[in-house]
C-alpha cells in the first residue's frame, strides 16, 4: 500500500464507502460480538477461569464480554503448549513463515472494519485511527515480510577463517516468549510483537491488557486462519499481575515483549534478570512524557493543527502523544490563542459517530485521574486556558468524557510536566530561545518521540542532532510526535521508554526476537 493511497493517522476522514463498511460493521459487533463469553485459547482449546466482565467506556451500560482470568496453572499450561510448538514452527523455513504471515495480513485485512467497530465499543477508539490502526498492522506484518526477504533470512555467507572452512552467520529463534500488550493499540500494538516474535520462528503467549482483549481475540483468530499453529499462539486474558510468576520465573520463558507503563515494564525487566538463570532478551516500550517545540520562525497555523491532534488524538492516549508544549515567548499569546482555538472546535462524544474526534478515557481510573491532574495544576498556580471539565451531561455520564485541555503556568519541575499522564492535558511553557528549549525538552529520563515547528532549517537540524528521543518530527501537521508508520518511522524509545534501542516498525526490530549462531564447516 502506498502510505498516499490509504487511511493512516494522519488522515481527515474515511471516503463515503469505507464509513458505510463502519457503519455495517458496527451493527455487527452489536448482534454477533458485544456480551459473548471470551474463554481463553491454550493449544487451540478454550480455557474457561474465573469470569469478570468488561463494560464500554462510551456507556458502562454496554457489555463488550465476559472474559476469563487464570492464573499460575494456566500460564504455566500456554507456556507448555508454547514449547511444544516451538519444537515444530522453529524449524518451519523462513521462507514458509514469511508466506503463513502475508495469509495473517490477509485475514486481518478482511476484518478490517469489524476490528475497527470492536476497538469503538471496547477503547473508545474513533472510526479514522481505528481504521488506520488496522491498516498498520497490517502494513507492519508486510514490511516484516519484505524485510526478511530482503535481509534473505538473516542468512549470510562470511569470509573462510582458515583455509578449506566455509563460514555462515545465520540467525536462530529463541523459543516461547510472553507478549504484554497495553489498550491503546489493541490491534496494532499487541499484534506487532506478536509478528516480530512469529515470523522469526518464536512461539508465544499472548496477554493482551484486561481492557483490549476482545480486540486480540479477533487478532488471534486472523493469525490461526492465516495459517499460524494454534500452539505457536496462545491467548491468555485477566491482569497481568496473576501470570507474573511464570513471566518472570519459569526457566522455560525465552523473552519477555511488553508495551506499556514504565512502571510495569521496568519491573518485570528487573524481576526477569533476577529469577532467570542467565540474561534473556526483555523487548520493551514504555511510554514517554513527549515534548513539541514551536518557535518565532513556525509556520504557527500547521503547528496549531499539529499540537492539537499530537496531544488530543485518541483522548492523549498513546505513548507518542505531545504532553508538554515549548512555545518561544515572542509567538506565545499569538500561537497560544491559535491552538485553544483549534482545540475548542475539536469534537468529544461517542466515538461511533463521524463527527467525533475524541471518544472517552479509557476507565474509571483515567477519568478521576484527569480531575485530580487539573486540581493539582490548578494548585500548584496554573491555569486552564480551553477545557478542564469531565463530562457528564446527559448519556456522557454513562462514558468517561472529558475535555481535551491546555494548562499555562504550571511551574515546570512538577508532576504534570514529568509524568506520563496518559490523558488529554497538555501543559505549556514559553522559552527565549532554541538552546534553552532543548535542553527543557531533554530534561526527562523518557525519549520516544519529539516534534519541532519551525520553518529555518537551521534550527530544524539543531533540534534534530540535539533531541534525546528515538522517533523526530519537525513540521507534522498531521500529528506533532504522533502517528508512526511501519516502514517509514520506527517506533523506537530512548532512555526510560525503551530497552533495546531497535524499534517496532523499524529496520532491526526483528533482530529483538533472535540469536545470531556462526556456523564454520571444514570441507
Ligand atoms: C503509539 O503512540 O503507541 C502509537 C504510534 C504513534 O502514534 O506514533
Amino acid at each position: 500500500m502506498d502510505p498516499v493511497d490509504k487511511i493512516t493517522y494522519t488522515s481527515p476522514s474515511l471516503d463515503d464507502e469505507s464509513n458505510s463498511l463502519y457503519e455495517e460493521a458496527l451493527s455487527i459487533v452489536e448482534r454477533e460480538l458485544l456480551g459473548r463469553a471470551y474463554p481463553m485459547i491454550v493449544g487451540g482449546r478454550e480455557v474457561l477461569a474465573a469470569e469478570y466482565e468488561v463494560r464500554s467506556p462510551i456507556d458502562r451500560d454496554i457489555l463488550v464480554g465476559r472474559f476469563h482470568r487464570g492464573g499460575r496453572e494456566e500460564a504455566a499450561a500456554a507456556l507448555e503448549s508454547a514449547v511444544r510448538s516451538f519444537e515444530d514452527w522453529g524449524r518451519v523455513d523462513w521462507r514458509e513463515r514469511v508466506a503463513v504471515m502475508r495469509r495473517v495480513a490477509e485475514a486481518v485485512e478482511r476484518r478490517k472494519f469489524l476490528l475497527a467497530a470492536a476497538m469503538a465499543y471496547e477503547v473508545g477508539k474513533n472510526r479514522v485511527e481505528a481504521v488506520a490502526e488496522v491498516n498498520e498492522a497490517v502494513e507492519a506484518i508486510r514490511y516484516y515480510a519484505a524485510l526478511l526477504e530482503e535481509e534473505g533470512g538473516y542468512v549470510r555467507r562470511m569470509s573462510p577463517g582458515a583455509p578449506g572452512e566455509e563460514t555462515w552467520s545465520i540467525v536462530r529463534p529463541r523459543g516461547a516468549w510472553f507478549v504484554i500488550s497495553p489498550f491503546n493499540f489493541p490491534a496494532m500494538l499487541g499484534s506487532g510483537m506478536v509478528q516480530g516474535a512469529l515470523i522469526t520462528g518464536n512461539t508465544v503467549v499472548w496477554k493482551p491488557s484486561e481492557e483490549a482483549s476482545l480486540t486480540a481475540r479477533l487478532m488471534y483468530d486472523a493469525y490461526v486462519e492465516g495459517g499460524v499453529p494454534p500452539g505457536a499462539i496462545n491467548l491468555l486474558t485477566g491482569p497481568g499481575e496473576l501470570y507474573e510468576d511464570v513471566i518472570v520465573g519459569d526457566r522455560r520463558v525465552a523473552g519477555i515483549a511488553f508495551t506499556g507503563s514504565r512502571e510495569v515494564g521496568h519491573h518485570l525487566l528487573r524481576e526477569f534478570v533476577a529469577r532467570q538463570p542467565y540474561p534473556k532478551p526483555v523487548v520493551l516500550e514504555t511510554g514517554s512524557k513527549n515534548p513539541t517545540v514551536v518557535t518565532a520562525r513556525a509556520d504557527l497555523g500547521k503547528a496549531a493543527e499539529g499540537v492539537a491532534r499530537a496531544a488530543f488524538g485518541y483522548g492523549g492516549q498513546k505513548c507518542s502523544a505531545t504532553s508538554r508544549l515549548y512555545v518561544q515567548e515572542d509567538v506565545w499569546d499569538e500561537f497560544l490563542g491559535l491552538l485553544a482555538e483549534f482545540t475548542r472546535a475539536l469534537r468529544v462524544g461517542d466515538p461511533r459517530r463521524r463527527d467525533v474526534f475524541m471518544g472517552p478515557l479509557i476507565n474509571e481510573r483515567a477519568y478521576a485521574n484527569f480531575a485530580r491532574n487539573v486540581e493539582e495544576g490548578l494548585a500548584a498556580g496554573g491555569r486552564v486556558i480551553v477545557g478542564g471539565r469531565q463530562l457528564r451531561e446527559g448519556w456522557m455520564a454513562r462514558g468517561f468524557y472529558v475535555e481535551p485541555t491546555i494548562m499555562v503556568g504550571v511551574p515546570e519541575g512538577h508532576r504534570l510536566f514529568r509524568d506520563e499522564l496518559f490523558m488529554p492535558l497538555l501543559v505549556a511553557a514559553p522559552f527565549r530561545d532554541l538552546d534553552e528549549a532543548i535542553s527543557k525538552v531533554n530534561d526527562t529520563d523518557y525519549g520516544l518521540t519529539a516534534g519541532i515547528f519551525s520553518e529555518d532549517e537551521g534550527e530544524v537540524e539543531r533540534f534534530m542532532e540535539r533531541a534525546e528521543f528515538g522517533v523526530l518530527y519537525a513540521n507534522r501537521r498531521g500529528g506533532a510526535t504522533t502517528g508512526a508508520w511501519p516502514g517509514a518511522q520506527t517506533f523506537v524509545g530512548w532512555k526510560a521508554s525503551g530497552a533495546t534501542g531497535r524499534g517496532i516498525g523499524g529496520p532491526y526490530y526483528l533482530l529483538n526476537f533472535v540469536q545470531e549462531q556462526a556456523r564454520t564447516y571444514v570441507r
